[in-house]
C-alpha cells in the first residue's frame, strides 16, 4: 500500500480561472469566489472519501515583480497573487471532515518561533490532532522585504536559520512535560508548575524564553513536512520531517532520492520508516486513454503558446528567487551563456529545468520543458492506477503528492475515479485506522 496527499499548489489563492490558461472548461466561478471556503470544504470531503492522509496548503506572501521588472504579469494573469493567509482555512476544512489532515505552509522568515509554536499547538487542539507544519524558507526577495529584510538571506544560510527555528518550535511545544496538567476539580489544582519550564533558548537567529502558554495538543509536536532537496534542505528534512515532499522526474530518480534520504534519517538515529516520502505527481485522468492522451497533447501545445511561454518565463524568474529576470533575456540565448549562479531561490527546481539543456536556447527550453514531470501518469483511472503501482514499486515507497488544478472536476476524477481503481488493486487504504495525522502517516 502507499499513501496519498494533495498539493493545493495555489494556496488559499486564486485558482485557474481563465479557460485559455489550459485548464479546460471546468474552472467554474473561481475568478469570483476563490475567497469563499466552499471549494476547500469540497476538496477536503472529496479527498477524505479517497482516503488521503493530508492536504498540503502552499503559501507565499508577495506580489512578485521580478519578471520584466513589473507586477504586470503577476496581476494581469493572477500568478501567485492574490493569495490569502492559509491558517484560518484549517479549522474550516477539518470541521467538515473526520480524518484527513491539513498541512499549511509556514515560512521561517515570516513567523517567529513562539508565534508558530503557539499557532500550531492551537490548531492541533482545534483539529483534534490533524494539523502538520510545512516548513519553508521562502524563495524570493519580495517575501523577505515584506517581513523587514533588505533582501533574502543566501540559500544555505536560510536553511541554517530554519534548522534553528524548528528546534525552538519543538522545544516550546515540549515545554509542558507529561503530567503537567492535573485539572483536578476537587483540589482546584490545574497544573504542576515544576513540569512547565522555560526553555531559555538563545541561538544565532532566535531567542525565546518559554514555556509555551498553552497545553500540548493531541500530537504534542504536530508532524513536520518540508520540500528542500539541496544538501541543506535534505539535512533539515532528515533531522525533523515526518513526511517529506519532493519533485522527481523518473522512478529511478525517486528511488535514489528516497534511498539517500532514508540513510540520512538513520544517520540522525531516527527510524526511516517514520518518515513518509511523497512524490509530486500530476496525473492526467479521463474516461479513456485516448481522451487523456489528447489532454496531454493539448497541455503541451499550451506550454508552447505565447501564454504558456509567458507563464514559464515568469515562473523561472520567481523560482530564481527573483534574482534573474528571464523576461529580460533574449530568448535565443544559449542556456550555457545565462549566468544561473545568480539565482538564490529553489536550487533543485532551477537544476531540473536547465540541467542537460546547456546547448539549447532559452526559447527551446521554455517551450518544451516543464518544471514538474508527469512521470507518464496519464490515462483512464485504471491505467493511471497501474502506472502508479509500477512507479511506487520502482521507488520503494511511500506515496504520491497529487498536484492538479483546483477544480471540482479534478476532485471527482481523483476521489471517484482514481481512488476506487487504486482500491481495487489493494494499493491505498480502505478506511482510516488512526485518530491523528501522525497515526495515519504511520499506519503502514
Ligand atoms: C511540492 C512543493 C511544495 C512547496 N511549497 C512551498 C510553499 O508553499 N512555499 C514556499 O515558499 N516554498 C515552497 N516550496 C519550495 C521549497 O520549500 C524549496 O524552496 C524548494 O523545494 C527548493 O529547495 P532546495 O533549494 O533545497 O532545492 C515547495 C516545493 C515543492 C517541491
Amino acid at each position: 500500500m502507499f499513501h496519498l496527499a494533495w498539493f493545493l499548489g495555489d494556496g488559499y489563492g486564486i485558482h485557474p480561472w481563465s479557460t485559455t490558461n489550459g485548464d479546460g472548461p471546468w474552472v467554474g466561478s473561481n475568478a469570483f469566489d476563490w475567497t469563499d471556503p466552499d471549494i476547500y470544504i469540497d476538496m477536503a470531503t472529496s479527498l477524505e472519501r479517497a482516503g488521503f492522509d493530508y492536504i498540503l496548503i502552499e503559501d507565499t506572501a508577495m506580489v512578485e515583480d521580478s519578471y520584466n521588472g513589473s507586477a504586470d504579469t503577476s496581476l494581469r494573469r493572477g500568478f501567485m497573487a492574490p493569495k490569502s493567509d492559509p491558517m484560518p482555512l484549517v479549522p474550516i476544512m477539518t470541521q467538515a471532515t473526520k480524518h484527513i489532515g491539513v498541512i499549511p505552509t509556514v515560512s521561517t522568515i515570516q513567523y517567529p518561533p513562539y508565534l508558530a509554536a503557539r499557532l500550531y499547538t492551537t490548531l492541533d487542539h482545534l483539529t483534534g490532532g490533524r494539523v502538520g507544519m510545512n516548513v519553508v524558507t521562502s524563495v524570493t526577495d519580495r517575501v523577505a522585504q515584506n517581513y523587514g529584510y533588505d533582501k533574502h538571506l543566501d540559500h544555505d544560510e536560510r536553511y541554517a536559520m530554519a534548522m534553528e527555528w524548528t528546534d525552538v518550535v519543538l522545544q516550546l511545544q515540549d515545554s509542558w512535560k507529561d503530567g503537567a496538567v492535573i485539572a483536578d476539580p476537587e483540589s482546584g489544582v490545574y497544573a504542576d508548575h515544576t513540569k512547565v519550564q522555560p526553555i531559555d533558548f538563545e541561538g544565532k537567529y532566535f531567542k525565546s524564553r518559554g514555556p509555551l502558554n498553552t497545553i500540548p495538543g493531541p500530537q504534542r509536536q504536530p508532524p513536520i513536512c518540508s520540500a528542500g532537496s539541496s544538501e541543506p534542505g535534505r539535512d533539515l528534512a532528515a533531522r525533523y520531517d515526518d513526511t517529506m515532499i519532493s519533485m522527481v522526474r523518473t522512478g529511478a530518480e525517486g528511488r535514489a532520492y528516497r534511498d539517500d534520504m532514508r540513510a540520512r534519517v538513520a544517520a540522525y538515529g531516527r527510524n526511516p520508516d517514520d518518515v513518509k516520502f511523497m512524490f509530486l505527481a500530476t496525473p492526467t485522468i479521463a474516461a479513456t486513454d485516448d481522451e487523456a492522451w489528447a489532454m496531454v497533447e493539448a497541455a503541451r501545445a499550451y506550454r508552447a503558446s505565447d501564454k504558456g511561454i509567458e507563464y514559464n518565463l515568469w515562473n523561472m524568474s520567481y523560482t530564481s528567487g527573483g534574482r534573474i529576470d528571464f523576461g529580460g533575456i533574449d530568448p535565443d540565448t544559449l542556456i550555457r551563456d545565462i549566468d544561473l549562479t545568480k539565482q538564490n531561490g529553489e536550487n533543485t527546481s532551477i537544476k531540473n529545468l536547465f540541467e542537460g539543456h546547456e546547448d539549447k536556447t532559452l526559447r527551446e527550453v521554455v517551450a518544451t520543458s516543464h518544471q514538474v514531470s508527469d512521470m507518464g501518469l496519464w490515462g483512464s483511472p485504471d491505467t493511471v492506477a497501474g502506472k502508479m503501482e509500477d512507479l511506487m514499486a520502482e521507488i520503494g515507497g511511500d506515496g504520491f503528492l497529487i498536484y492538479m488544478p483546483t477544480t471540482r472536476m479534478n476532485f471527482a476524477l481523483v476521489a471517484d475515479g482514481l481512488a476506487p481503481a487504486l482500491r481495487r488493486r489493494g494499493l491505498i487504504r480502505e478506511e482510516y485506522t488512526g485518530g491523528t495525522l501522525r497515526d495515519n502517516l504511520r499506519a503502514f
